[in-house]
C-alpha cells in the first residue's frame, strides 16, 4: 500500500486511477490477502484483536472479539458488509469506495477467511449511484482475476460475494433490520439475543461490519497489530475517517488518528467556518450523538473514550459545524422529525415517543410552546432508552436529550420570542 502518516484507508488518495485493479496491484493491493491465506483463519482473528480495531460502524465494538464469537462447530457463515452509511451527516464509506473499492473487497476476503465464511453480500444504499457502480466493477474485476469465486488464487478457499442494494431506509443500516432486508422481507430489526454472530443471515452466524472497519484488515495484515496501535489511543487504537460538514472553509472528509483534537480538526484541517462565522455547537459523530457546545469542543478529543466521557459519543465520525446564526431550534426539529420519520414502528416507545417529541417541536414552531415543553421532551426521551428491540430509540432520545442539556436556555428563549409574537 503507498505509505503516508496517518493513512491506513485514504491511502490511495492523490492517486491516479486509484479504482483500478491495475492501480491497485501496483501498489501492493492483493499482496495481505496472500499473506492472510498462507495463515490459519484462528491467527488471524487473534491478529484484529491483538491490534485493538473496534467498529467503525457506531458503536465501536471490538472487530476480532466479534470474529471470534462465530460458534465453533457452524458449517454455514456470512460476512455482511454494513455500507448503507445512513447516519446524517456521513460521507466516509462512499469515500473508501470512490478511493479504492479493492481495499474493501481484499478486507472481505481476508475476513471471510478467517472467518470461515464462503458467502458474503455488500448493502449499500441505493442512492450511491456512482459508488454502486464503481463497487460492481471492483467485483467483476475480483472475479475475472480469481480474487473471488471457488479456490482463491489457488488457496483452495472458495468466497463469492454479491452486491446488494437497499433502498435507503435508516433502519436498514442497524445490523438486525438489513439482514431482514437481505432476507427479502420488510427491513424489521430483530430481537437481540441472539447476536447476528450467532444466528444473522437465514439464522446462521453471520458477521456484519462496517466498510470502514473491513477496508483497515489489509493494512493491519501488512503491518501488524503494534503499529496500529501506535495511532490513536491505548482504548481507541487506529485511525478514523472523520466527515467535517456545516459553514467551513474546507468541508470533507478527514482521515486522522483517534484521540486528534476536535479543535484542530475544524478550524485547521477544515479550514474554519467561512465568513467570519462563530462557532455555536457541533454535533460530533451524527445525528444521532449529543450536541457539543462550543466550550466543549474546545478539550474535546475525538476517541471512543473522550466522548463517551462527555455524553456524547464518536458515533461514525461525521462532524457536523453549526455556526452562531444557526437556530439549536431548528436543528433539533430537523434531527426529530428524522428519527420519527425513520422508526420502523415496532416498538410503542420508539414508534409514539419519536413522534411525541417531533410534534411537541412542530407545536413550538407554530407558536403553540411553553417553557414547560422542553422538560417534557426530556422525559419522553429518557422513556426511550433501553426498552426497544433496535438502538434507534436510543438514537432518537439521545440527541433530544443532549440539545435540552446544553442549549435549554437557548431553547427557552425561542419560545418567548415567539409567544411575545403571539
Ligand atoms: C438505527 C441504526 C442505524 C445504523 N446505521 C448504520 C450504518 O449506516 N452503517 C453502519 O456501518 N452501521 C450502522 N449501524 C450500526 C450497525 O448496527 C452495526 O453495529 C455495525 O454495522 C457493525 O459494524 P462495525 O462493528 O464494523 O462497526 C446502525 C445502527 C443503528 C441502531
Ligand atoms: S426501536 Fe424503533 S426502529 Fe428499532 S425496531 Fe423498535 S420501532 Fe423499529
Amino acid at each position: 500500500m503507498p505509505a503516508a502518516k496517518h493513512k491506513i484507508v485514504t491511502a490511495f488518495e492523490g492517486i491516479p486511477q486509484s479504482r483500478s485493479l491495475e492501480t491497485y496491484l501496483k501498489h501492493g493491493g492483493y499482496q495481505n490477502l496472500k499473506k492472510a491465506l498462507s495463515m490459519k483463519p484462528d491467527a488471524l482473528v487473534d491478529l484484529v484483536k491483538a491490534s485493538g480495531l473496534r467498529g467503525r460502524g457506531g458503536a465501536g465494538f471490538p472487530t476480532g472479539l466479534k470474529w471470534s464469537f462465530i460458534p465453533k462447530d457452524s458449517k454455514e457463515r456470512y460476512l455482511v458488509c454494513n455500507n448503507d452509511e445512513g447516519e446524517p451527516g456521513t460521507f466516509k464509506d462512499r469515500y473508501i469506495l470512490e478511493l479504492s473499492p479493492h481495499m474493501l473487497l481484499e478486507g472481505m476476503i481476508i475476513t471471510a477467511y478467517a472467518i470461515q465464511s464462503k458467502k458474503g453480500y455488500v448493502y449499500t444504499r441505493c442512492e450511491f449511484y456512482e459508488e454502486i457502480e464503481w463497487l460492481n466493477q471492483a467485483i467483476d474485476e475480483a472475479y475475472e482475476t480469481g480474487y473471488l469465486g471457488e479456490n482463491i488464487i489457488g488457496s483452495g478457499f472458495s468466497f463469492n460475494l454479491d452486491h446488494y442494494i437497499g433502498a435507503g431506509a435508516y433502519v436498514c443500516g442497524e445490523e438486525t433490520g438489513m439482514l431482514s432486508s437481505l432476507e427479502g422481507k420488510k427491513g424489521y430489526p430483530k430481537l437481540k439475543p441472539p447476536f447476528p454472530a450467532v444466528a444473522g443471515y437465514l439464522g446462521k452466524p453471520t458477521i456484519i461490519n462496517n466498510t470502514e472497519t473491513l477496508a483497515t484488515i489489509p493494512w493491519i495484515i501488512e503491518h501488524g497489530a503494534e503499529a496500529f496501535r501506535k495511532f490513536g489511543t491505548e482504548k481507541s487504537p487506529g485511525t478514523k475517517l472523520f466527515c467535517v460538514s456545516g459553514p467551513v472553509k474546507n468541508p470533507g472528509v478527514f482521515e486522522r488518528p483517534l484521540g486528534y483534537p476536535l479543535q484542530k480538526l475544524i478550524y485547521e484541517d477544515a479550514g474554519g467556518l467561512i465568513d467570519g462565522k462563530e462557532l455555536k455547537a457541533v454535533i460530533p459523530g451524527g445525528a444521532s450523538s449529543p450536541v457539543l457546545n462550543k466550550e466543549d469542543v474546545m478539550t474535546m478529543k475525538l476517541d471512543f473514550e473522550s466522548l463517551a466521557g462527555a455524553g456524547s459519543m464518536l458515533g461514525s465520525g461525521a462532524v457536523i459545524v453549526i455556526p452562531h446564526d444557526v437556530n439549536i431550534f431548528d436543528v433539533f426539529k430537523v434531527t426529530a422529525d428524522f428519527f420519527h420519520h425513520e422508526s420502523c414502528g415496532q416498538c410503542t416507545p420508539c414508534r409514539e415517543g419519536t413522534g411525541w417529541i417531533a410534534n411537541i417541536l412542530q407545536g413550538i414552531e407554530e407558536n403553540k410552546g411553553s417553557p414547560a415543553d422542553f422538560e417534557r421532551i426530556y422525559k419522553i426521551a429518557t422513556q426511550l432508552m433501553g426498552r426497544t428491540i433496535c438502538a434507534l430509540s436510543d438514537a432518537a432520545a439521545m440527541p433530544a436529550r443532549g440539545f435540552v442539556n446544553k442549549f435549554r436556555d437557548e431553547l427557552n428563549a425561542y419560545i418567548e420570542t415567539k409567544r411575545n409574537t403571539r
